[in-house]
């Protein structure tokens, strides 16, 4: 569970990192926003490359940046997704199983057909692959 400022704030980082987005080959730009347990946010945007299968999306690139800036195992508690064009996105499978490695009770923000909407990653991933 987030907050209703905790959304807005999650929602507004997202979108500030949409400006930085690399996506010369889709021009399809996207910005995420996470929420740690310790209350930071860390921000991550799409990265493509003429190698296309190089590509990495924002939700992955916020993430693997939080892993680096905090000690001890990270938590997250929310995950918001936003795209330049406001079309309908939401995380992609291989983002799904990387935001599952970090909670079970991940809330997670992104822009449905009717305005943005918030599920549990639980709900996005059912069966999630864990080795443990
Ligand atoms: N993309 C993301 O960054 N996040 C998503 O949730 C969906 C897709 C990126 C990957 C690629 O750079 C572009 O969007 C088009 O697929």
């Amino acid at each position: 569970m987030i907050t209703a400022a905790e959304h807005e704030q999650l929602l507004d980082a997202a979108r500030q990192a949409v400006a930085r987005a690399y996506a010369p080959y889709s021009n399809f730009y996207v910005g995420a926003a996470i929420l740690t347990s310790e209350g930071r946010i860390f921000t991550g945007c799409n990265v493509e490359n003429a190698s296309y299968g190089l590509t990495i999306c924002a939700e992955r690139s916020a993430i693997f940046t939080a892993v680096q800036q905090t000690s001890g195992k990270l938590v997250l508690r929310a995950v918001a997704v936003v795209n330049r064009d406001r079309v309908a996105c939401s995380p992609c499978g291989a983002c799904r199983q990387v935001i599952a490695e970090f909670g079970r009770d991940i809330v997670v923000i992104f822009q449905g057909q009717n305005g943005f909407q918030e599920s549990t990653i639980a709900d996005l991933l059912p069966e999630t692959f864990r080795l443990s």
